[in-house]
């Protein structure tokens, strides 16, 4: 069902393959948890090609491979590979080197489409580790971040128990490669959606038909205080870079007040890395999930890693 597969979009997935992801990764946590070792992977070598910065998801993908035995090569920036300075080798060409060396490629890049062309190129499974850049209002392709949407989805079935029923409020720039592939990740089940951006209710043509097409049931809003006592979860990500301000808009932040209202288990999610949209002060808060959610890219990320190579 996975051998050999391409993670490109979210939507490249049903219900049903995200909830094996699910199942595989609830496996690989004991693993982690009981530092097992594990030898699953020892053949294979993955090459992890980052056009853009990283923390989690590059660190998380070669700590999942390493974690199942296998080998990491890459680069982090393509200033330090062929693919920068007065090369600029395509993608396509660095997929056809990578197909050479590694038996899977990760890799993050400014273009949506670059994930595309890298598995057109290659013979191997490609992950898209995110892909697109985004702005407010601009049309064109909108970038996807489909194992960040994982990790959120395996976030909320983990501490909410199910993901049905649900009432999510994404906010932020919700045109983001991750707003995006959450919502389309949203759009397998049966939950609601909240909207609260800058784009708001400019919301970019294409994001609007994306999500129609996916079959989200959504709408928008234009204060936290409206929803804050029926969502159950609470997706926040910056808007600050996409409105170029150097201060995030009051009404595009969370803080406790806003929070005090809240319905009870609510969980507040944020890909990170974070500005002054998320302030510490949620941190010690029950509602903070975020540094759980980054956690779980790692059983997410080992058990794509172990399908895709056919082992599990
Ligand atoms: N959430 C996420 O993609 O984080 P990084 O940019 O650090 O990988």
């Amino acid at each position: 069902m996975f051998k050999d597969r391409d993670i490109i979009s979210i939507k490249d997935l049903s219900r049903k393959e995200i909830e094996h992801i699910f199942s595989v990764a609830d496996k690989m946590e004991v693993l982690l948890t009981t530092r097992t070792e594990c030898s699953l992977l020892e053949d294979r070598i993955l090459a992890t090609l980052f056009f853009e910065p990283s923390t989690r998801t590059r660190l998380s993908f070669e700590a999942a491979m390493n974690r199942l035995g296998g080998s990491v090569i890459g680069f982090a920036s393509p200033e330090v590979s062929r693919a920068g300075g007065v090369f600029a080798e395509t993608v396509e060409d660095t997929a056809r080197m990578a197909e050479i060396y590694a038996d899977i490629i990760v890799i993050r890049h400014p273009d949506a489409n670059a994930p595309v062309k890298c598995a057109e190129a290659a013979n191997i499974p490609v992950i898209s580790a995110g892909a697109g850049a985004t702005s407010v209002g601009t049309a064109g392709i909108l970038g996807e971040h489909p194992t960040q949407a994982l990790l959120d989805l395996y976030t909320i079935k983990k501490e909410k128990g199910k993901i049905d029923g649900l009432k999510i409020l994404l906010m932020g720039n919700v045109t983001s490669r991750a707003s995006h592939s959450i919502g389309l990740g949203l759009a397998k089940f049966n939950t609601h959606v909240y909207l609260l951006s800058p784009e708001v209710p400019h919301l970019s043509k294409v994001l609007r038909e994306s999500f129609d097409d996916a079959g989200l049931s959504y709408g928008e809003i234009s204060r936290v205080e409206d929803v804050i006592s029926e969502v159950d979860v609470i997706h926040i990500v910056s808007s600050r870079i996409a409105t170029k301000s150097e201060k995030t808009e009051d009404r595009y932040r969370i803080d406790l007040n806003k929070l005090k209202k809240a319905k009870e288990g609510l969980i507040i999610l944020h890909p990170l890395p974070r500005l002054d949209e998320l302030p510490t002060e949620i941190d010690n808060t029950p509602y903070a999930k975020y540094f759980a959610q980054a956690r779980n890219g790692l059983p997410v990320r080992m058990a794509l890693l172990a399908l895709i190579s056919g082992k599990v």
